[in-house]
């Protein structure tokens, strides 16, 4: 059988492991692998060859993806979707590995319901925001490289005495913002989520780290839906109404980029094994996950369920800890 594979939405560490895993497992079973780039649109412009084992050589250890990686607006059209079945047809691929987040599981569902295209996916993105796994690829490292930077800007926080707003991504989700809060002491977080995300919880909390003898603070901002824009508007205020002597960071695609960690490369290579194994059992469509550290796979239906929220007690556990 072809089995295609592609990368989907934005680039996440550890999407390499699934690849290279796929790949091989699809190779070790007898079927043809093939390397679709650009995710849906390279799909729909017929960007696709075979994708040898060998072709995978040295590419575990490395951020983004080698298939490269799209944005596909155009997939909403169901026009587009069903020409899109009809390139895999005529290429006589029979089944997909999908490798992505919400938007790109979304895709492969209707590809699935309306096409009958047999559809295998791994979640890679840093948001760690699908319902029916614990992880997703991207998120270790993304969270690993949050926490790096900001004990860099800790040392200039302490020694200046200054608060710093440090905004990390996670687009609608608190996952990132929480779990980096937690890991680098942060002062407070702010998280769409949370039961006091606003901007008066956030004064008292910094008014009462104030009186307890706290001169410098970290607080982790999410970007929420105000992708790039929420901490400086936070900042903005503080400024005003408080005149502090405050540094707003944004830390962006450095939070997207760079070599996997251990963990993104172990479940990448598990996961894209596991597609490919369970593609070659006949099963049509499912996504896999982690949950309480076993794998598992979910229905793709799954995907139109609420997205999970941060553990409750991380949140308070931020306030706790920053006495
Ligand atoms: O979904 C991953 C993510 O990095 C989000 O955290 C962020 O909101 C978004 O993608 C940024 O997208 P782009 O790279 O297209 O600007």
């Amino acid at each position: 059988m072809k089995i295609g594979v592609l990368t989907s939405g934005g680039d996440a560490p550890g999407m390499n492991a699934a690849i290279r895993a796929a790949v091989r497992q699809a190779d070790s079973l007898g079927h043809e692998a093939w390397g679709i780039y650009r995710g849906y649109q390279g799909l729909l412009d017929g960007d696709m060859e075979p994708l040898p084992s060998r072709a995978c050589a040295n590419i575990l250890q490395r951020g983004g993806t080698m298939l490269r990686t799209a944005r596909c607006k155009a997939f909403h059209d169901p026009d587009v979707r069903a020409k899109a079945a009809e390139k895999l047809k005529a290429a006589g691929i029979e089944a997909l590995v999908v490798i992505g987040g919400d938007g790109s599981f979304r895709a492969a569902e209707t590809l699935l319901r309306e096409h009958g295209v047999a559809c295998a996916g791994i979640p890679g993105t840093i948001d760690n925001d699908l319902p029916g796994t614990d992880r997703t690829l991207g998120f270790d490292t993304a969270l690993n490289t949050a926490v790096e930077a900001i004990d860099r800007i800790r040392d200039t926080a302490s020694s200046h005495g200054r608060l710093f707003l440090v905004e990390v991504m996670g687009r609608a989700s608190g996952m990132l913002a929480v779990h980096t809060a937690i890991a680098c002491g942060a002062e407070a977080v702010l998280y769409p989520e949370s039961p006091d995300d606003s901007y008066e919880a956030l004064v008292t909390q910094l008014e009462e780290n104030w009186k307890r003898g706290k001169r410098s603070s970290i607080v982790v901002v999410a970007e929420g839906d105000a992708v790039g824009g929420r901490a400086m508007a936070v900042g903005e205020r503080l400024k005003r109404d408080h005149e502090l002597d405050l540094r707003v960071v944004v830390l962006g695609h450095v939070q997207r980029g760079g070599s996997p960690s251990a963990l993104d490369r172990i479940w990448g290579s598990r996961w894209g094994s596991e597609a490919v194994r369970r593609l070659d059992r006949g099963e049509r469509g499912f996504y896999l996950g982690e949950v309480a550290g076993a794998l598992v796979a979910q229905p793709l239906s799954r995907i139109l369920e609420p997205q999970p929220v941060p553990p409750g007690d991380l949140g308070r556990l931020v306030a706790v800890l920053a006495r």
